[in-house]
């Protein structure tokens, strides 16, 4: 198997392929990784967007797209190349069933790529989810998690599980480690509302991630875990303020503003309109304001979609709760 993955794990699973769904519709959500202190290591899960995989048996072996929508044509269709059917493959040779299983994707995506918003993360989750419901659910998440880092690594060249990881398990997730994978989920205070907005330009996840430096200075180091720690710290006690005080980052955020126009405009709106914090999704460009708010999110999301407009840059604007339950079903 030309991947990553050790699957010593799963030997001895069966799965009953005689009671195998005939077609299942499943839904994963975007993720906002990095949580803005915490690089590589913090994400969530949003409400919406989201992408949607439906995946039909058919009756050669083998795993096939049969269509892919909102991509502008920029997924690869072949089935060794895309990243959701990859994976499903893996999983099936995993699983010993790949010479016996045949399935086909639809995939739709609902929300842009290379935006900083997980769309990788959400597509490879969607499959891998469905054909786990399609076989009876014979993997639980942390078993399916290691084929969704596969897909992050095929996708973006590495393998980080900040986006994976709360697509799959839905909530806010720490990576404590990657290898193995140590995936703790964290509680969500209830009243967290962000507002998200993707200004229309490229940045791969790829590119965004050659900028960085590869070196921190230890002063540095200690501010950002002090963040991390104080935001970790936060989320359990419910304490808005220290959320506030702890979503800061000075090591990678310096670096990335400079691929998003109008970054730190759009920040003085955002902090100046009631957000608790403000950063950058992801790799970016999408950026994020954290707010206890849905109305001061809504509002702040229009200000700076507005002041984008005023400065010729298109944008997507959400305004999201974090989703607690990860992909679903929708059939
Ligand atoms: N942690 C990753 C990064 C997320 O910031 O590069 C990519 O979506």
């Amino acid at each position: 198997m030309a991947n990553n993955l050790n699957v010593e794990y799963l030997k001895g699973k069966v799965v009953d392929l005689d009671k195998m769904l005939p077609e299942v519709r499943v839904f994963a959500p975007a993720t906002v990784a990095n949580m803005i202190c915490g690089f590589d290591i913090l994400g969530f899960a949003l409400e919406q967007p989201g992408d949607e995989v439906i995946m039909r048996r058919k009756q050669q072996p083998g795993v096939t797209i049969k269509e892919i929508t909102g991509d502008d044509g920029r997924l690869p269709l072949d089935p060794s190349k895309n990243t959701v059917s990859a994976c499903v493959q893996y999983l099936l040779q995993a699983l010993n069933i790949a010479s016996k299983v045949g399935v086909e994707i639809e995939l739709h995506k609902h929300m842009p790529i290379g935006s900083g918003l997980g769309s990788s993360a959400a597509s490879t989750v969607a499959g891998l989810f469905a054909i786990n419901v399609m076989l009876g659910d014979p993997l639980t998440k942390e078993e399916l998690l290691p084929f969704c880092v596969e897909g992050e690594r095929l996708a973006c060249g590495t393998g980080h599980a900040d986006n994976v990881a709360p697509a799959l398990y839905g909530g806010i997730t720490l990576i404590r480690g990657n290898e193995p994978l140590d995936v703790i989920s964290i509680p969500s205070p209830k009243e967290l509302v962000a507002a998200v907005v993707f200004p229309q330009v490229d940045v791969p996840t790829r590119d965004a991630r050659q900028l960085i430096k590869d070196k921190v200075l230890l002063k540095d180091a200690v501010t950002q875990w002090g963040n991390i720690a104080g935001l970790v710290a936060a989320l359990f006690k419910e304490d808005y303020d220290l959320i506030s005080r702890s979503m800061k980052d000075i090591l990678i955020e310096p670096t990335r503003a400079i691929l998003i126009p109008q970054f730190y405009e759009m920040k003085e709106i955002a902090l100046q309109h009631g957000a608790l914090s403000f950063g950058i999704s992801g790799s970016g460009p999408s950026v994020i304001a954290i707010t206890r708010d849905e109305q001061v999110a809504k509002n702040i999301a229009e200000k700076i979609q507005a002041h984008l407009k005023e400065n010729e840059i298109e944008s997507f604007g959400y305004v999201s709760k974090v989703n607690l339950e990860g992909p679903k079903v929708l059939n």
